[in-house]
């Protein structure tokens, strides 16, 4: 193999190996949750539960509402729904992997809905939830 060859080879294979751990990176910061837009009917939600098969959190956006609700699938197959309202000054919520954390002064809030960080005081309004054939439903006013 020749000097030029050997270069050419060289690169290539450098170009590959750069692209593939991009491509492994890129895979890595795709989000960890499917959102959902529905609408809300009787004070009820309704979401497919064959999404949680793919991820285990669920943001809900219900049609015309300042925040979304993220439903998490725990591992004993139960449910929480939490609306992600910042309790400290009303700031939505996004998902941090292990919680929620608010953008604006920094609270954050566990899967639970629980403060881990403040300045907010309260936990998230949580709903109750139920399974229904192959919907969860989501109940607003319970
Ligand atoms: S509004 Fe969320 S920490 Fe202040």
């Amino acid at each position: 193999m020749q000097r030029r060859e050997f270069i050419r080879s060289s690169c290539n294979f450098c170009l590959l190996t750069a692209s593939g751990f991009l491509l492994t990176e890129l895979a890595a910061c795709s989000p960890a949750y499917q959102l959902i837009k529905t609408e809300v009917v009787n004070d009820e939600i309704q979401i497919p539960v064959e999404g949680f098969s793919q991820s285990a959190l669920q943001l809900v956006r219900p049609k015309g509402w300042l925040y979304d609700i993220a439903v998490q699938k725990n591992a004993d197959n139960t449910y929480e729904a939490l609306l992600l309202q910042c309790t400290h000054q009303n700031n939505q919520l996004s998902p941090n992997g292990h919680g929620y954390t608010c953008s604006l002064h920094g609270s954050q809030f566990d899967k639970d809905g629980k403060v881990i960080k403040g300045p907010a005081e309260n936990p998230l309004k949580k709903y109750t939830t139920n399974i229904d054939k192959d919907k969860l439903v989501i109940h607003l006013k319970a």
